[in-house]
């Protein structure tokens, strides 16, 4: 296992102290959640009972091949915790999510839990969030009307940067719900809360990838040890 590998998995060990039995468990998406999958999985197999609730399609696989039980929000609407990687994490616990393009299930499973914990290896912690492009999810019809007004508001904001439509070799990239991804570049994101109302206000917009007031703990992992961060 290499450095980045074992930082993950530090930070995947520790959430594993707040999952108890019984609980509705939303599950993330990305290497990191892949890594809590894993170490989950030894604890299930151990005889830890719980449901987990995927936010994506490759975690929902990931997670029959480990035999960690599984369900839906549609049999689950209300969760207890989610565990999950981010992008970026700011010292208030907003995040950018959605560089492995599963934002959308992900905010969902994220909104539908009591509390959500924040894994990730402690290069993630940023001053200012947007150095990590914003994925931002956008439905495939109109999707260059979508792109334009995108950049209208980002500009009004004082916002510029590319806006480059996701792809998946030379087709474009297409996410579990069917729809295409656009990464700004905005550099930095000085009101994440105003960026994400003016986001949010263009028709066309799935969803976008900042998360706010979502998380309420983030594990941080670095070679040192694992510091946590409380909201
Ligand atoms: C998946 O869509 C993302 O939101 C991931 O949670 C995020 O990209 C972090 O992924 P890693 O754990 O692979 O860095």
């Amino acid at each position: 296992m290499n450095d980045a590998a074992r930082l993950k998995e530090d930070a995947a060990r520790h959430a594993l102290d707040y999952v108890e039995d019984g609980m509705r468990l939303g599950i993330g998406s990305g290497s990191t959640a892949e890594a809590f999958v894993r170490v989950l999985a030894e604890r299930v197999a151990a005889g830890l009972q719980l449901v987990g609730v995927p936010t994506s399609e490759r975690t929902a696989s990931l997670c029959r091949e480990l035999n960690v039980p599984l369900s839906t929000l549609e049999e689950l609407p209300e969760l207890d915790l989610a565990i999950d990687g981010a992008d970026e994490v700011d010292p208030q616990l907003r995040l950018i999510k959605g560089g492995g393009g599963a934002l959308l299930r992900e905010k969902i499973v994220a909104a539908a839990s009591a509390r959500m914990i924040v894994i990730a290896d402690s290069s993630k912690l940023v001053d200012t969030l947007g150095a990590f492009p914003l994925p931002i999810e956008v439905n495939g019809f109109g999707a260059v009307t979508t792109y334009l007004a995108i950049e209208r508001a980002a500009s009004m904001m004082g916002l510029s940067g590319a806006l480059t439509l996701r792809k998946n070799g030379d087709a474009p990239f297409i996410t579990d719900g069917g729809h295409l991804i656009i990464d700004a570049s905005f550099g930095r994101i000085p009101d994440p809360e105003a960026l994400s109302a003016a986001i949010h206000a263009i028709p066309g917009v799935v969803e976008h990838g900042l998360f706010l007031g979502l998380a309420n703990m983030a594990i941080l992992a670095d070679p040192e040890g694992v510091k946590v961060l409380n909201s």
